[in-house]
């Protein structure tokens, strides 16, 4: 098996990091492997914004938890009151994207563009994981205006997040893949 599909099937979502910050070198090839992705039409219509500051972390994630108390979903309302619950598990550098509203594709060339920094993250030996929080969130008026200080436009929609950082635990194990989700038709 060639080392490109050998990454992709050995792949895993990490859920618990050390506080070692990845290398700038590193977060760069990343962040250039989401410019790689492909976008409907060639489009491009993405903003990637990498955050590294613990400050700003800390405090997107206290927004974060309490646009989440004031959902009407009950376990959404229970993870945001949870004093240990930290949607970016614990990463030292976390990636949001975000795509202009008015896109077609814009949830489908971030997903693109998500997984390809997953896939260059674990070729550098860096865990990664995909947190969705932020695309339910975006909108919560303290959430948007710490994004807005970050620099993403007013139309822009946020999709997935990337967390990055090291495994502090071995990757766990990938579930058996379901039956029947083939179909070849020579
Ligand atoms: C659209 C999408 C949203 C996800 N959101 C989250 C999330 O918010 N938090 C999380 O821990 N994992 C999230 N994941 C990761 C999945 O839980 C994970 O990919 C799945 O359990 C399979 O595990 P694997 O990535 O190790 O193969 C998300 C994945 C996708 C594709």
């Amino acid at each position: 098996m060639n080392e490109v599909i050998q990454n992709i099937l050995t792949r895993r979502s990490i859920r618990t990091y050390q506080e070692k910050q990845i290398s700038d070198e590193d977060l760069n090839a990343i962040l250039e492997a989401a410019k790689f992705a492909p976008s409907g039409m060639g489009r491009q219509n993405w903003h990637f914004t990498a955050v590294q500051n613990k400050e700003i972390m800390d405090k997107l994630i206290l927004a974060i938890k309490e646009a989440l108390q004031k959902s009407e979903i009950e376990q959404f309302k229970k993870m945001g009151s949870n004093p240990a619950f930290n949607p970016f598990y614990g990463a030292p550098s976390i990636i949001l994207t975000a795509y202009e509203k008015n896109s077609q594709t814009g949830v489908s060339d971030c997903a693109a563009a998500l997984q390809n920094m997953f896939l260059a993250a674990h070729s550098l030996n860096i865990g990664s994981c995909w947190i969705h929080v932020l695309a339910f969130t975006g909108n919560d008026p303290k959430v948007r205006s710490i994004l807005t200080e970050l620099g993403i436009p007013e139309d822009y929609e946020l999709s997935g997040t990337a967390a990055l950082g090291f495994n502090s635990k071995e990757a766990p194990k990938a579930a058996p893949r379901k039956e029947g989700t083939v179909t070849i038709i020579k």
